[in-house]
């Protein structure tokens, strides 16, 4: 594969995700210059943020600076079909197809996918119909999982303690009243107990590479309470994956989704990010499929990039012109962890915005990424939502999440929220 020097690539998304894809570029002598649409007040450090209000004054800005390639971070222009107008205009992308980003778009369509290849996944009914749903829910045990068919920014799962409640919701939601249109047909699901890994595979329509398995944090608060969010933090790669469930993974979740695609004709060319549950059934660990996203995760991408030896240059290269075979992706012997610092109201509401003190971390092995921040007039500041992320970096989990720790340490704003548990269960296990 030859890669020119003088690369100039655009990235699309704003968030601590984008923000890492940004920096690992960034890190590549070959790259040249880095747009971020729209990006944040973090990856003007790394790049230039740019903004359009049409498709087309996109495509005139991409094709006029002779950019090389452009990059999709989140699901929503991935599942609005984004990467198939960009390569109708002659432009190279890394990211999915519109029909193959159903994965993560529609749930039902994901579920009944994984049906037809048999792919372990919890029992469900996908319908529109109350009747039906109602009968399919009495028969199960709760807790009852409840799943809004379309896109819902991670909100769109409830797990409801009793029959009675389940049967409320379920009205709500076939109603347009919790989800809008986003549930108009619903997914319900037995509830798999056991505890989640998150597990990225970079395909290039044949061939995949597997990133160590990883596990996000997803309610707010330590100890797993408190509401759902996009994530509180993560850490890879985790003890609780070890080399017998990660073949297990790869063989019965993979391999047949990755087949089952191209039978399909609809070859799966970018990241794909099955979110596991692995339950224990008669004594023996076994992997289940929760959800397919058709992405890197946030906050997994800003823990798994530093770990990769292999630039994500060449990686990027290797998918999209389908020879991902011919490069050996190489990782660092290393782990690392990654801590959330969230806006006082996350994931409620927005936040007043609130200067940002960092104290010099010179001594620390990590790093910041970026998500929700202002840069103005010289000085940074928390604008809402998940706010940055302190990534740290060692030789084991324990240094690791010691040096993250202690970056968290080094930052002050107003109204700061983070976890205080991130990778317990690994401490658990170690
Ligand atoms: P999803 O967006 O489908 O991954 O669901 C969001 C979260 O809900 C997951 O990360 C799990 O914590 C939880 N969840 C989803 N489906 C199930 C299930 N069938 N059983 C138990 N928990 C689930
Ligand atoms: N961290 C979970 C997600 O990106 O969906």
């Amino acid at each position: 594969m030859k890669i020119n020097s003088s690369q100039k690539i655009l990235i699309i998304g704003n968030g601590g995700r984008e923000y890492a894809i940004g920096k690992a570029f960034s890190q590549d002598i070959r790259v040249d210059k880095i747009y971020f649409y729209p990006g944040n007040g973090g990856t003007l450090q790394l790049g230039e943020n740019v903004s359009f209000k049409s498709d087309k004054e996109l495509i005139d800005f991409i094709l006029f600076h002779q950019i090389n390639f452009v990059f999709i971070g989140p699901e929503i222009p991935l599942v609005q079909g984004m990467s198939d107008t960009l390569r109708k205009a002659g432009i190279k992308v890394f990211g999915v197809s519109k029909k193959a980003a159903r994965l993560e778009g529609s749930k039902a369509f994901m579920k009944d996918f994984v049906s037809r290849f048999n792919i372990p996944t919890a029992k469900y009914l996908q319908t529109s119909d109350f009747t039906k749903a109602k009968e399919f829910i009495t028969l199960l045990t709760p807790p009852i999982v409840l799943k809004a068919d379309g896109l819902c920014a991670g909100k769109g799962v409830l797990i409801l303690p009793t029959h009675k409640q389940a049967l409320e919701e379920l009205k709500n939601m076939l109603e347009g009243k919790s989800f809008g249109d986003a549930a108009k047909c619903v997914v319900i699901e037995e509830f798999l107990d056991g505890y989640e890994l998150s597990v990225f595979a970079i395909c290039d329509g044949e061939e995949y590479v597997l990133l160590p398995a990883s596990q996000d944090h997803k309610r707010l608060l330590s100890g797993d309470r408190g509401p759902n969010t996009g994530g509180m933090g993560a850490y890879a790669p985790t003890p609780l994956c070890d080399e017998k469930m990660m073949k297990k993974i790869e063989d019965s979740i993979i391999k047949p989704t990755l087949k089952g695609m191209q039978e399909e004709n609809v070859p799966f060319c970018g990241v794909l990010f099955a979110g596991i549950m692995v339950v224990k059934n008669n004594n023996i660990l076994e992997p289940y499929l929760l959800e397919f996203n058709v992405r890197f995760g946030d906050p997994e991408c800003e823990i798994l990039l530093p770990l990769l030896k292999t630039s994500l240059l060449d990686i990027c290269y290797g998918v999209m012109e389908h020879k991902l075979g011919l490069l050996k992706i190489e990782l660092l012997n290393k782990y690392c962890v990654g801590v959330v610092v969230a806006s006082k109201n996350y994931p409620y509401d927005s936040s007043e915005p609130s200067v940002i003190r960092i104290d010099d971390f010179n001594d620390i092995l990590g790093h910041i990424c970026f998500a929700g921040v202002s840069f103005k007039d010289g000085v940074l500041m928390a604008t809402g939502g998940r706010v940055l992320i302190c990534i740290g970096i060692g030789d084991d989990f324990e240094g690791a999440r010691k040096n993250a720790y202690a970056l968290v340490g080094k930052i002050q704003f107003d109204g700061m929220v983070y976890r205080d548990d991130i990778g317990f269960r690994a401490l658990r296990n170690v």
